[in-house]
């Protein structure tokens, strides 16, 4: 159910759990200080306990009151990208009001989202946002109103529709625990090119996540796979089934195999705009699902060293290694 900004505030005040559109993906919010309403958000996703929410802030001051402190390099981010497509690992001031949100940890993942829609809301409530994407646990990440209902629609008290996402995967997670470095722990649009740049006039260190994301917080579990069973493969002939198979990959990529038998092809975009191929590759993936074919083949390709690049190579690793 479509719901305005009006009704997404009263049904949070009342501890309910609604879908919000952010320029990443969809997230699906609550009150991040009702421990009640977390405890929704956990039931609706079928989310593992143990895995921590991301607190979502209308701004890095109203972060702040609950932070314990923060790096000094932290406000050069923030500054630069902020609102935006990046999340900030920082400690908490405890005991926390965030507790159930971080499930106890002494640390919290701040963001400052930047959608029209979502700020507008945000203004209108007095409390930060929890919001882990909107899809049950496992599954790919809802870039549109659509996808969130005909997942979760069903299990929650609205969707907020801001149409589709802008960016299309989730934001950069940086570890800001330590003085001296910055470490990516999830890849996303804002990369370590962006990072080093803006800190350029600092001694601050920027490292990836050597194992490309995997040991991520909370990346132990499956994530953003399709239904459909996923392999990848380097040419046509290695596709093992005679029909009802589904083929998936960039334009050119598409365009260099032939295919025989019953099969549907789809197209991410083409080579020439990864951007554009970001903010496919999930509603993407919800297209596949709903074809209901027997197996879907992802042609491999090297996305290269970019930021998006390397985000997009990450949630392909997730999907194909499951
Ligand atoms: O773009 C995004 O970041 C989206 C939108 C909705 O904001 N959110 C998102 O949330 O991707 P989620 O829950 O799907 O991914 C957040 C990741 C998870 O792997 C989780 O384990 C980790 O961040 N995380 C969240 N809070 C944490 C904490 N306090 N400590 C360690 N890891 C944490
Ligand atoms: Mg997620």
């Amino acid at each position: 159910m479509k719901i305005s900004i009006e009704e997404a505030s009263k049904i949070l005040y009342k501890g309910g759990v609604i879908a919000i559109p952010t320029e990443t993906v969809y997230g699906l919010a609550a009150d991040a200080t009702n421990e009640k309403a977390i405890a929704k958000i956990f039931q609706i996703k079928n989310r593992p306990a143990d895995n921590p929410l991301i607190c979502h802030f209308h701004s890095f001051e109203e972060a702040k009151r609950f932070l314990l402190h923060y790096p000094k390099y932290v406000e050069q981010l923030v500054n630069l990208f902020s609102p935006g497509p990046v999340s900030y690992l920082l400690p908490l001031k405890m005991p926390s009001p965030l507790h159930a949100a971080t499930r106890g940890s002494s640390h919290v993942i701040i963001r400052i989202p930047m959608h029209e829609i979502l700020l507008k809301l945000m203004k209108n409530i007095s409390f930060p946002l929890a919001a882990p994407s909107a899809n049950t646990s496992g599954k790919f990440s809802a870039t549109t109103a659509e996808m969130v209902e005909a997942d979760l629609g069903n299990k929650i008290d609205g969707v907020l529709d801001g149409g589709a996402s802008k960016f299309g995967l989730e934001s950069t997670i940086l570890d800001c625990r330590k003085n001296d470095e910055v470490k990516i722990l999830r890849p996303g649009a804002i990369g370590k090119e962006d990072i080093e740049w803006c800190l350029r006039n600092t001694t601050v260190t920027v490292t990836e996540e050597s194992s490309f994301g995997i040991t991520t917080p909370g990346s132990k579990y499956k994530h953003y796979s399709p239904v459909t069973p996923l392999t990848s493969i380097h040419t046509s002939s290695e596709i093992s089934i005679q029909n009802n198979f589904a083929v998936i990959g960039l334009a050119e990529d598409l365009n260099k195999f032939s295919f025989t038998g019953k099969h549907k092809l789809i197209s991410l975009g083409s080579e020439n705009n990864l951007h554009e191929v970001a903010s496919n590759l999930y509603r993407k993936m919800f297209e596949l699902d709903s074809l209901h074919v027997e197996q879907a083949y992802f042609i491999k390709r090297d996305f290269g060293n970019s930021a998006i690049g390397k985000a997009i190579s990450n949630r392909l690793l997730h999907m194909l290694s499951s």
